[in-house]
């Protein structure tokens, strides 16, 4: 992966952001990518736009929401896969201010979300099923439909000047556009009939100069087939961070398994299992992405909006341990994880342990210890400074066994003296207060 030479500093410190998937398939409200897993025309699509009309989506509430649920920036699709248009393009008529909704919606999204502070992404599909032009390829709904392809040779020059049309349009009439998401390349795909598409299909070289002398600063994933920019991995967790600690990457992620809306699909993670997700990330020093798909009417579905506010109480209390912080240089306990900031070191527990708590490393290391839900102090006992002999004597430990005597002892480790009841909290935190020169 080629540096970054943008400054990437806003992206890393907001650790936390949520992706919107939103479309003409929220109508069909069975996947983002119905049109081609159901090869379905065009023309049949069609139905889809005339019934486009998303009456009660309110941006304003939409911004409130993310900014409660404690996300930093937002990545809105302003076109998917089917290629229609969320925004007023002069490049087709496949677009939103042509259906019964009638306004711009990307940018009433924007003004919202810029309202509340947030960071604004822009996701862009670079694969376009509506476009003529487009060359069809394996993942195309029209691979199978003899008629189309007869009539159909596809045109990637035309293509690629509407595609680079589409996107100066979107980054001179928005004002700052902070990241630009775009999706996806596939060159390596071999359909036999057909192949992938790749940067010298999207013509990437010249589309990211173009992209940097309009605003030079917006930061660009990885999609482009350059081997560079944010690095994206999608639904799946990193077994370690980045070998090279200068690489920017964000994991994106849904909520079901769906990027769009899909009604049926009730398989909803657990608001645990998000936090987690996210603690995770944070802690091989990554960003983490979480995806909504509001449905037809424009609304948040209750199951996600319920994760989402959990997760966003959580960071209420917790967000010290995740916003501006990143992965630790030291070994996280089993069933923990570690965040840093300074000197400030997070350990989050997964799973709770019955009154004790060793941290190899952190003998002698550490000033104070506190949940970071109540502030409360959690007492330690430090072996290395006050002695294995003492530590046993100390009205502190009398309940504490001989083992963990024995354990502690080992004047690397740290030893914290948890309640046995753990708090009520999605993950619980203990800030430690490590001493200034660690
Ligand atoms: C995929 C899918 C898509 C989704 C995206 C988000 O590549 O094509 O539907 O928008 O991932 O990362």
């Amino acid at each position: 992966m080629e540096k970054m030479t943008t400054d990437t500093t806003w992206f890393r410190e907001c650790r936390y952001g949520l992706f919107i998937h939103f479309g003409l398939y929220s109508v069909a409200a069975r996947h983002e990518w119905v049109q081609t897993l159901e090869e379905i025309s065009t023309k049949e699509y069609q139905k889809y736009f005339d019934h486009f009309n998303p009456d009660l989506l309110n941006a304003k509430e939409w911004a409130k929401q993310a900014k409660e649920a404690g996300c930093k920036y937002v990545i809105i699709t302003a076109k998917h896969h089917d290629g229609f248009c969320l925004w007023e393009t002069a490049m087709t008529e496949y677009k939103v201010t042509n259906t019964a909704y009638q306004k711009d919606l990307l940018e009433e999204l924007i003004t919202a979300f810029r309202e509340e502070g947030l960071k604004i992404g822009v996701y862009y599909s670079l694969l376009d099923w509506y476009q003529p032009d487009f060359l069809v390829d394996g993942y195309h709904p029209m691979r199978n439909n003899q008629e189309y392809l007869a009539t159909h040779q596809g045109n990637m020059e035309g293509y690629r000047a509407t595609m680079f049309n589409q996107v100066k349009e979107l980054l001179t009439n928005y004002g700052e556009i902070n990241y630009l998401w775009f999706d996806f390349s596939y060159k390596s795909r071999d359909w036999g009939s057909s192949v992938g598409k790749g940067a010298k299909d999207w013509g990437s070289e010249a589309l990211e100069e173009m992209i940097r002398t309009i605003q030079p600063h917006i930061l660009i994933n990885d999609r482009l087939d350059l081997n560079k920019g944010v690095q994206t991995p999608e639904q799946f967790s990193r077994s370690k961070g980045m070998s090279d600690e200068n690489d920017v990457w964000e994991t994106v992620q849904t909520l079901n398994n769906s990027w769009g809306y899909d009604r049926d699909n009730l398989n909803f993670k657990l608001s645990e299992m998000v936090t987690k997700q996210l603690i995770d990330t944070v802690s091989k020093g990554g960003n983490f992405t979480m995806n909504i798909g509001p449905n037809a009417r424009g609304l948040w579905d209750d199951n996600s909006a319920t994760i989402l506010a959990n997760v966003g109480k959580w960071l209420k209390k917790h967000g010290d341990a995740i916003y501006g912080a990143t992965g630790s240089k030291y070994p996280a306990p089993i069933d923990c994880r570690y965040t840093q900031k300074g000197n400030q070191l997070f350990l989050h527990i997964f799973s709770w342990p019955y009154r004790t708590l060793l941290l190899p490393e952190l003998g002698g290391k550490v000033t104070f210890a506190r949940l970071l839900n109540d502030g409360s102090e959690i007492r330690f006992a430090d072996t290395k400074d006050i002695g294995g002999e003492r530590l046993a004597t100390t009205n502190l430990y009398k309940e504490i066994t001989e083992v963990h005597v024995k354990e502690a002892l080992d004047p690397t480790m740290l030893l914290l003296n948890l309640p046995v009841r753990q708090p009520d909290e999605l993950v619980p935190v203990i800030e430690l207060t490590l001493k200034n020169e660690e």
